[in-house]
């Protein structure tokens, strides 16, 4: 079995006291961070999912100095608040992969990045080189069981101001999606809510936030009274994935 732990939409900022929608994204990712290696390390493999800085590069620092020390790679992708550049300028070292395929076991984590240039207000797209390659690497590893991991939901969150700023080729990325069985599971951000639904065999998973969460199903953005989260993900030999998302119930700033 191996356990791989899922933090996502960190939101950091230089100023350690900085805040999203009244929470303080520092303070709240390391008391995240703190709860996971009480509870649940030692952990083989942590995906951070995107939105790791609040459009302010000079915070990768921060986020380098918490991930450099959890004893297990890091694998990273960039959400619409990142700036790509410059996370490649910081994070291109070891325990750090920014995207990419990471083979462990009999798996193949897939890290699929949803940030483009053009987009005009959050929302994300893979594009023709992300799908290509999502395809490419699902061609080369038949034989082990995938994790797919990307930054925008590829299934709507039932959401409308959300969805308006979700996947915008979800379509071609759930017809790659269905062509290859050994997918078991899809896991994102973004939503900074949880979700956990099939489509076929496959399991669609949305992780909170480690900092603010939005109020589920709510046609408009409605910050959530709920606190910050994270996701616990083991992976079996034989496909199977055992999951569950963990809040850090009373957590007060
Ligand atoms: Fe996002």
């Amino acid at each position: 079995m191996l356990r791989l732990l899922q933090f996502t939409d960190t939101h950091l900022m230089a100023d350690p006291a900085g805040s999203l929608r009244g929470v303080r994204t520092l303070p709240s990712l390391e008391a995240c961070l703190a709860h996971a290696r009480r509870r649940h390390f030692p952990a083989d493999l942590i995906v951070v999912t995107g939105d790791l800085v609040q459009d302010d590069a000079e915070a990768y620092g921060t986020l380098e100095l918490l991930f450099d020390r959890l004893g297990a790679p890091v694998l990273l992708i960039p959400g619409n608040h990142d700036v790509p550049a410059e996370l490649e300028r910081s994070l291109s070292h070891e325990p750090f992969q920014i995207g990419g395929t990471h083979l462990v076991g009999n798996w193949a984590i897939v890290m699929l990045a949803t940030w483009f240039a053009d987009a005009e207000d959050g929302e994300g797209q893979l594009g023709h080189e992300e799908l290509q390659r999502l395809a490419t690497a699902l061609e080369a590893h038949r034989e082990r069981h995938v994790l797919v991991c990307l930054h925008h939901q590829p299934v709507p969150m039932e959401a409308t101001a959300l969805d308006a700023l979700g996947l915008r080729d979800a379509d071609p990325f759930m017809a790659v999606i269905s062509r290859h069985p050994q997918v078991r599971a899809v896991a994102w951000g973004h939503a900074h809510q949880s979700l956990d639904v099939y489509r076929g065999a496959t399991r669609y998973l949305c992780t909170p936030s480690t900092c603010m969460q939005f109020k589920p199903r709510d046609p408009h953005f409605v910050v959530d009274g709920r606190p910050p989260g994270y996701r616990v993900i083991d992976l079996h030999d034989d496909g199977g994935i055992a999951t569950e998302v963990v809040w850090l119930e009373g957590y007060q700033q």
